[in-house]
């Protein structure tokens, strides 16, 4: 996705917004699960990196509480990231989590010493004491599963401060000091590993900050209806679909706004699953009656991809083309003002650089990034604040099927990068029918949202069986699918051998072209989830 990077937030003082928690970034990897987790229990929560937090941003986002996060930094390390200073004077709750406990304590007195051996896993805690983080969800003398992660450690606690909870190796586990609303626990609440984490999260920011449960989905399309009647007044605004989930929360958020002022953009690439193009007509144009205009270019896709082996050439002649075909139709819409995009949360974050040195592209992606300039439009980006699963609720929220809200992320070069080398409308065809049976075997199982993301790829070569008394000689096609969180890393789904079998079998059986299937089990990292 293009990432419009940050500008200024704007909070009005509405009620959505009213209580929300600062999260300050020290770099962890599951930085974005504590929001998530927070926002999960009604409260608006942000994510700001700490070398941009000061007294003066805190004052500005007027926060009810501040969550310090983990992350790699150590009490080895001569320069340390910390919290601004005014932060422990302004009267605010603030939660420290692994190193944000670390410089909590640090920072306030105690003293941190790096260890030589790394907590790291699933650990069990002993509770001490009683502490308003515990309140009715632990108890003292109770032993609760956590997940650690971390390499040093608490030597001496500040003053105000009482060990809370310890375990074998870690004396403070969790430390508080009740009466400034201080508390920092070396384990991960955040976390799935962590089964009462999500409670001792609420329990900080509703019992001890006060927060109420006003982030709902329902308030959130209310409030941002009103916000986009706002931005566009009466002007005419142009939506992209593309088949996914995002930008068809984004068209239908607008065409509740805004009604026939928009007109959404459908470039069919050629290059999507069976049947979702037609379903994407039938959803906007049938259902909605949103003005649709569906420019069937699959020709034109296939035509400048013949030949082409090299992935990184695949994509960009797929996102330049998309780019040309859609500013041709936007162009016929007209006099348009603003163009909709599905950015989301995740794009926006500005995350926290320890190395500063420039990363690496692994992939180009598939955006419009550019065409708001050429075409002289202004961006409408309703759902800039939300994680992928708050769209998801939203999409709910505006009445769209589940057929298309609980839909597998879907790659803007579509089926071209799921056969690896050149590309030829055969392959495609092949493809889409092995990817069909693949997707009915894992819906018939009633295991679709279990996965994240579960595909067919074919490969570029042939093997020899035997079908009949017959030599075949066909293509392999291999099958993946993955658990992740946000597609930043993934795990292979463990199917059982028969589910595998039984998916095999029909495709070998069903899709003449097909003589062999094989299953990937690579996790990301080192794999990525599509094969290029
Ligand atoms: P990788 O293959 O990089 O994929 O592990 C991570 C997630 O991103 C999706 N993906 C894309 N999404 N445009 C998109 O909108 C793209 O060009 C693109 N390439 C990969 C992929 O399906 C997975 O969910």
């Amino acid at each position: 996705m293009s990432a419009a990077k940050n500008p200024a937030p704007t909070h009005e003082q509405d009620q959505l917004h009213a209580d929300r928690v600062l999260i300050v970034d020290f770099g962890s990897q599951v930085t974005q699960l504590i929001a998530r987790r927070v926002r999960e229990s009604g409260v608006y929560s942000e994510i700001h990196p700490f070398n941009a937090v000061t007294a003066e941003t805190i004052k500005a986002f007027a926060p009810k509480a501040v969550i310090l996060s983990g992350g790699p930094a150590s009490a080895h390390d001569i320069e340390t990231p910390r919290a601004p200073d005014g932060l422990w004077e302004m009267g605010l709750p603030v939660l420290g989590i692994c190193y944000g406990e670390m410089t909590m304590a640090q920072q306030l007195g105690g003293r941190v010493e790096a260890s030589d051996t790394q907590e790291f896993g699933r650990t069990f805690i002993d509770v001490t004491e009683p502490s308003a983080l515990f309140d009715g969800v632990w108890a003292p003398g109770e032993t609760h599963q956590v997940w650690m992660s971390h390499g040093d450690h608490i030597d001496a606690i500040p003053d105000g401060f009482r060990s809370v909870a310890r375990t074998d190796t870690a004396p403070f586990a969790a430390i508080a000091d009740e009466e400034r609303g201080f508390y920092g626990v070396q384990f991960h609440p955040e976390v799935v590993h962590t089964p009462d984490g999500a409670k001792l999260l609420q329990n900080f920011t509703h019992r001890i900050a006060g927060c109420g449960g006003d982030w709902t989905m329902a308030a959130f399309k209310d409030t941002e209806i009103a916000k986009v009647r706002e931005q566009v007044g009466d002007g005419r605004v142009i939506c992209g679909l593309s088949g996914g989930v995002d930008s068809a929360v984004v068209a239908a958020l607008l065409h509740e706004a805004i009604g026939d002022q928009l007109t959404c953009v459908f470039v069919d690439t050629g290059l999507m699953r069976a049947g979702e193009g037609d379903e994407v007509v039938e959803l906007f144009r049938d259902h909605y009656n949103i003005p649709l205009v569906h420019r069937d270019a699959g020709d034109l896709f296939l035509g400048k991809l013949d030949g082409v082996s090299d992935p990184e050439k695949k994509r960009k002649i797929i996102g330049a083309t998309f780019i040309d075909v859609f500013e041709e139709e936007a162009k016929k819409v007209g006099d348009a003002k603003f163009l909709a995009q599905g950015t989301l949360y995740p794009d926006v974050i500005e995350s926290v650089s320890f190395t500063g040195g420039p990363s690496v592209t692994i992939k180009s992606h598939h955006n419009v990034g550019g065409l708001p300039e050429r075409m002289n439009l202004k961006l409408v980006e309703p759902l800039r604040e939300l994680f992928k699963d708050e769209v998801r609720i939203l999409g709910r929220e505006l009445g769209l099927p589940d057929s298309m809200v609980g839909r597998h992320p879907f790659p803007g070069p579509g089926l071209a990068i799921r056969v690896p080398g050149a590309i030829t409308a055969e392959k495609v065809s092949l493809l889409r029918q092995a990817d069909t049976i693949y997707l009915d075997e894992i819906r018939n199982a009633g295991l679709y949202d279990a996965i994240w993301q579960a595909f067919a790829v074919l490969l570029p070569v042939q093997t020899v069986g035997v079908m009949g008394d017959a030599r075949t000689y066909d293509y392999v096609c291999a099958l993946r699918a993955v658990t992740s969180t946000d597609g930043m890393t993934a795990e292979s789904y463990a199917f059982t051998h028969e589910f595998l079998t039984q998916v095999a079998g029909r495709i070998i059986n069903e899709v003449r072209g097909i003589n062999r299937v094989v299953y990937d089990v690579t996790s990301k990292p080192p794999g990525t989830i599509e094969w290029e």
